[in-house]
């Protein structure tokens, strides 16, 4: 990987009237990582994540992946699944893998990397269920299942654990980890520390919509004897 690898994320400020719901923030999501962004209720994890996807436009900042900076078309390039999973309420689980494929031209072949995934997710069952007939962590794994086959480069995850059972969890991390193997950058938001130092490399700290640590998950963990992730971030967002 070279040092250009990844996205980089410079200066961004989102503001809503008179709150900086981001506030000049800049990080690095490298290409074959996880990076967590945590931080309390109101941080500006979903701001920034909303930004970066090109679904809110920003005051301010630029962003470039693999050295190439990122315009308006970025939609093809970083994909987003949201907190809240909205599905297509008249087509099925199997309508929306088929929608991703043509819509990113995906090679003959797909069919057996999404039956795959929906299997992983506990959802080949549903395939012929329509969108409006799902529950909601339904929905969310049909996102993951058709946000996985597109098979962006850059990957957002909004607070993807909420909603999901135990095996549901697990099957996405460990999704998520062969997504890291093969190359994505992936940035995950997150209030649950225990899932984020399970997974991720590199993590963000956002208060108040500034980045209060970036450090990888290593250096915070042993960096003091007997600390944990926990005490990290009450001590950076307090
Ligand atoms: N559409 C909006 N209009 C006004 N304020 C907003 C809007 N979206 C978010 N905010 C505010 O921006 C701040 C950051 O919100 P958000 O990015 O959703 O935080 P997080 O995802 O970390 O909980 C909060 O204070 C929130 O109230
Ligand atoms: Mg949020």
């Amino acid at each position: 990987m070279t040092r250009t690898s990844g996205l980089f994320v410079e200066h961004l400020t989102r503001r809503f009237g008179q709150l900086t719901a981001v506030d000049d923030l800049s990080f690095h999501a490298e290409r074959g990582a996880i990076t967590g962004l945590l931080g309390p209720n109101g941080a500006g994890k979903t701001t920034t994540m909303l930004c970066l996807a090109g679904l809110l436009r920003p005051d301010a900042g630029s962003m470039t992946l693999d050295g190439e900076k990122l315009g308006p078309d970025r939609g093809r390039r970083i994909a987003l699944i949201p907190e809240t999973p909205d599905v297509y309420a008249m087509l099925t689980v199997w309508e929306h893998l088929v929608f991703v494929a043509k819509s990113c031209r995906l090679k003959s072949g797909w069919q057996q990397r999404a039956s795959e995934l929906l299997l992983r997710l506990d959802l080949f069952d549903k395939k012929d269920t329509l969108g409006e007939a799902l529950s909601k962590g339904m929905r969310q794994k049909t996102l993951i299942a058709s946000t996985v086959l597109a098979g962006a480069p850059v990957l957002l995850l909004d607070e993807p654990m909420i909603g999901l059972d135990p095996k549901g969890q697990r099957e996405l991390r460990s999704i998520l980890r062969e997504l890291r193997e093969a190359g994505t950058a992936i940035v995950l938001s997150t209030h649950l520390l225990e899932s984020a130092e399970a997974i991720c490399d590199h993590v963000l700290v956002l208060n108040a919509g500034r980045a209060a640590i970036s450090a990888p998950i290593a250096e915070l963990r042993f960096g003091e004897a007997g600390r944990s992730l926990e005490d990290v971030f009450l001590e950076a967002t307090r």
